[in-house]
């Protein structure tokens, strides 16, 4: 049995896609277990680029089974594009399963996403505004429309009617908005699914039978470790468990049957979106970092806000998730820097922290506390062998290990798959 659960580390967009396309070419499954479109996850093959929001980042090799788990909101309108834009490019989705017990990202929650911000005002939480914390709501709320209920025309048109009697007393009364059609959409919804019907199953029953059989399986996770519902900086966090015990919950594979977790860090930080961030630049080193990193969200197009990497952050990231390893992305996006910083720890009220705070307001005084390294110029992606690295970039790589007591498996030094040194094998 070999099943790894990879997640971010940080606020998100680590690097995750590339990582799992990477890993993808041994495994023999790929599972998204949280999230929905709010994700976008980049991967690069050859001169081609591929945006994912929600179809798990195996999909580019042939033959290799990709699953969207019960634990992910399920936008179809979406995810029919999405299916249709990568078929155009002769990539082969026939492999492709949908959880019957995930839950639908209907446009009112979209709707709400967006009044929910307006309505914080400077509050905003800064959401992709793809319906994610509605979707969610209404999961929790037990008043969800499941992937099952899509496939049922009486079922659908049943639940749309009954749900948007309330919905639709929401958004005209309280907030003075346009109401939903019940009839429209139920057109609109019947037809995405006929397109997903063929692909959807008990996905927690088909892992079962891989896991029995031995394949290997990777968990992608979406978001990261600070964004977590439960242990991200609340409330400026998504609203699912992108860490690792999410696996578990977004699949119906018990814990037992996870054999290790990978950490996928920055080799700095970005967030997008508002919410604390202890170790962010407000100078030109920012600047020049999301320039020279490309720094702009895959969903939403935003810049990302910069800072250096923050071992109090990934130290957290180990022990929430139980990390077996750290891959560390974007190393090469560090060339050319005089000198490079790692936040240790936090000052907070005079004293020195090793640990994120639960309050917000707490979180937002904490300075934090830098260990300073020179830099180096050389290209790392022309240098073959990561023993070849210039010493001060191995340094960095070893120091990273050393603070969150995690080992570094994979550093990647570029988007392509090719651009990725191995020190330790994940399968
Ligand atoms: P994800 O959401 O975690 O999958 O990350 P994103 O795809 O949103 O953002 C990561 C970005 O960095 C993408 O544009 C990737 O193509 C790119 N990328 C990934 N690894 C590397 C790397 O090692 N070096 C460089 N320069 N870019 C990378
Ligand atoms: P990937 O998978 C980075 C952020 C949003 C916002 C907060 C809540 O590409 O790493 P939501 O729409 O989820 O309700 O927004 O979470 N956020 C992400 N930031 N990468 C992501 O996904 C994100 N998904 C959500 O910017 O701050
Ligand atoms: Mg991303």
């Amino acid at each position: 049995m070999s099943t790894v659960v990879l997640i971010g580390s940080q606020w998100g967009d680590e690097g995750k896609g590339k990582v799992t396309d990477f890993l993808a070419e041994k495994a023999d499954v790929v599972v998204r277990y949280q999230g929905g479109t709010n994700a976008g996850h980049t991967l690069t093959v050859g001169d081609e680029v591929f945006k994912l929001h929600l179809i798990p980042s195996g999909i580019l090799y042939p033959g290799k089974r990709c699953i969207i788990g019960n634990g992910v909101v399920l936008d179809a309108a979406a995810l029919t594009k999405e299916m249709a834009g990568l078929q155009e490019r002769n990539i082969d989705i026939s492999q492709l399963r949908i959880s019957d017990r995930a839950h639908v990202v209907m446009p009112y929650h979209k709707r709400f996403d967006e009044l929910d911000e307006e309505q914080r005002g400077k509050g905003k939480i800064g959401t992709t505004l793809r319906g994610i914390g509605p979707a969610y709501m209404d999961k929790v709320h037990r008043t969800g429309m499941r992937v099952a209920d899509l496939l049922d025309e009486q079922e659908l048109r049943g639940k749309l009617t009954l749900l948007l009697e309330g919905k639709n007393l929401l958004l005209t009364k309280v907030y003075d908005a346009e109401p939903f059609d019940a009839d429209l959409l139920f057109e609109e919804y019947r037809k995405y699914a006929d397109i997903l019907r063929p692909y959807v199953t008990d996905t927690s029953l088909l892992l079962d039978e891989e896991i029995r059989s031995g394949s290997k399986i990777l968990f992608e996770g979406a978001q990261g470790t600070m964004l977590d519902l439960d242990h991200g900086t609340y409330p400026f966090v998504t609203s699912s468990s992108p860490t690792a015990g999410g696996a578990c919950m977004g699949t119906g594979v018990g814990p037992t049957r996870i054999n290790h977790v990978l950490g996928v860090a920055k080799a700095y930080t970005t967030r997008v979106g508002d919410g604390p961030f202890p170790s962010e630049l407000h100078d030109e080193t920012g600047d020049r970092i999301r320039e020279i990193g490309r720094e702009y969200g895959t969903t939403t197009g935003r810049p990302r806000r910069i800072g250096w990497l923050d071992a109090v952050v990934l130290r957290y990231a180990s022990r929430i998730n139980g990390l077996s390893y750290l891959a560390l992305t974007l190393l090469d996006v560090l060339t050319g820097q005089e000198t490079i910083k790692i936040c240790t720890a936090y000052r907070y009220k005079g004293e020195t922290i090793q640990h994120v705070p639960a309050m917000l307001g707490a979180l937002e005084e904490c300075e934090p506390v830098f260990e300073e390294f020179p830099g180096w110029q050389e290209d790392l992606a022309k240098i073959d062998r990561f023993e070849d690295f210039p010493a001060a970039a191995k340094n960095y790589v070893r120091r990273v290990a050393e603070l969150t007591e995690v080992p570094v498996a994979l550093v990647s030094v570029g988007p392509k798959r090719k651009q990725t040194k191995i020190l330790h094998d994940i399968f």
